[in-house]
């Protein structure tokens, strides 16, 4: 099979690395990819919006998969424009429609959908600017924290959780008389306030069958004991040692299984990877949001720990056959660790030399994500860099590799998080 991924980060490296390994496996390419990518397919000098120049690739190579990374193209519709042209009718898209892309494009239309089929979640409220007022007093009616989200795409900026209620009045206010999130905060959900531990989930879909990959927990924020700015993640593990099979039960039964149903249900075609961000309370599971793709760095964890073959998966949503793959997990822990650009999330330089990319020790993968090779060699082209992910017994000695590979790569400005799986040994011996 003829295979195009499109992104350029590190989910894209983990995703190629996977792919690379399939026997049936023709060709590769990745639009527009990074210096990782390079070494196991083409990279193509592609915009992942620029449906028209992907279709006339698409033809001309006669791509069968198309796997899209993020979610901005699937949210501007890219599985309908393949759907809506009969010539480009023998390439499969990994990644839902416009409409279903909305459970991440919309925090309303997730919450609204999450209503409808009885999928636990916070209570909510969504207001615009005409009922800023019914806004104000729904959050008068709420305990803080309060938790504003901006409803459209706001580049994981647009959730705002605040302990006052007049900070909090006049944020809503800010968002939608003042367009703080631009368009995206257009439209504002209030909700609940839930307190527990978060864990992620994802599941490959053709829209009838599914199948739950490896769980994971993410490093959201910059600094060390979880503190300071958000970024996209600044690791990941999987597994996570509180996602027991009681746990695993509920999720599935009051969650996968709804949100399958409930979008055949309501007539949305769903075929590609659903991202359940969860959170853990007092031993229940409730959605706090959907994506429309794989997670990132989650990413990097839970491929490494899929033995089964993804592009046998992905043929089987072609075919409609997915329901009769087999479903094979490493039982290994698996850890990422992101380097990044110094001064991430906010300014920072491109450009930097990295070395000691040759030696990963036994049991480790760095995966690339903001990189890119020009005349000096591997250079840094992003906020994140590269992930490094290990593969042990347990997660001490998951990390020890991803720590040790990294002790040998430094580029110019250098960061990385040195808890990543701290919180997951305390908590072991603790149980
Ligand atoms: P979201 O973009 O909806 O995933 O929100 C970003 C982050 O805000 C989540 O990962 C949580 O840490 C936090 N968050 C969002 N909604 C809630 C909520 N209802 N209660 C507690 N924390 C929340
Ligand atoms: N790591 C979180 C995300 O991919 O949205």
């Amino acid at each position: 099979m003829k295979v195009l991924i499109l992104g350029s980060g590190g989910r894209e490296h983990a995703m190629a690395w996977k792919l690379a390994q399939s026997s049936m496996l023709h060709e590769l390419y990745v639009a527009p990819g990074n210096a990782g990518t390079a070494s196991l397919g083409k990279n193509v000098a592609l915009d992942p919006l620029d449906f028209d120049g992907i279709a006339d690739f698409v033809k001309a190579q006669n791509i069968n998969i198309l796997v899209v990374g993020p979610e901005a193209p699937l949210v501007e519709g890219i599985q309908d424009y393949f759907t809506e042209r009969e010539e480009l009718s023998f390439c499969t898209v990994i990644g839902p429609n416009k409409k279903a892309a909305q459970l991440e494009g919309s925090k309303d239309f997730s919450k609204q959908f999450m209503q409808r089929h009885n999928i636990p979640t916070a209570k909510y409220g969504s207001f615009t600017k005409s009922s800023l007022s019914q806004g104000k007093t729904f959050l008068k009616n709420m305990k803080a924290p309060y938790v504003l989200k901006a409803d459209g795409l706001a580049a994981g900026k647009g959730v705002l959780i605040i302990d006052n209620l007049a900070e909090a009045e006049k944020a809503l206010e800010e968002m939608l008389v003042n367009s703080k999130f631009g368009d995206a905060g257009k439209k504002v959900v209030i909700e609940e306030f839930l307190k527990g531990i978060e864990v992620s989930m994802f599941v490959l879909t053709d829209g009838t069958s599914f199948k739950i990959l490896p769980e994971a927990k993410d490093y959201k924020r910059i600094g060390e004991g979880d503190t300071g700015l958000n970024t996209g993640g600044m690791g990941a593990v999987s597994p996570v040692s509180f996602v027991n099979q009681e746990f695993m039960e509920k999720v599935k039964n009051q969650i996968i299984i709804p949100t399958v149903k409930g979008l055949k249900k309501d007539g949305i075609h769903y075929q590609g990877f659903i991202f359940f961000g969860l959170i853990k309370v007092g031993g229940d599971p409730y959605v706090i949001e959907y994506n429309c793709r794989m997670g990132d760095p989650e990413t990097e964890v839970v491929l490494p720990r899929l033995k089964s073959d993804l592009l046998h998966y992905f043929e089987g949503i072609a075919t409609g056959t997915l329901s009769e793959c087999d479903l094979e997990i490493d039982p290994r822990t698996a850890s990422t660790v992101i380097a990044a650009s110094g001064g991430y999330p906010e300014n920072y330089e491109k450009g930097k030399t990295i070395e000691g990319l040759n030696q990963p020790i036994k049991g480790s993968i760095v995966f690339h994500a903001g990189t890119a090779l020009n005349e000096k060699g591997i250079v840094t082209n992003g906020g994140r860099v590269l992930a490094v992910t290990g593969l042990g017994a347990d997660v001490e000695s998951a990390t020890n590799k991803s720590y040790g590979t990294l002790s040998e790569i430094s580029f110019d400005g250098m960061y990385y998080r040195k808890d990543i799986g701290k919180d997951l040994l305390k908590e072991k011996v603790k149980s």
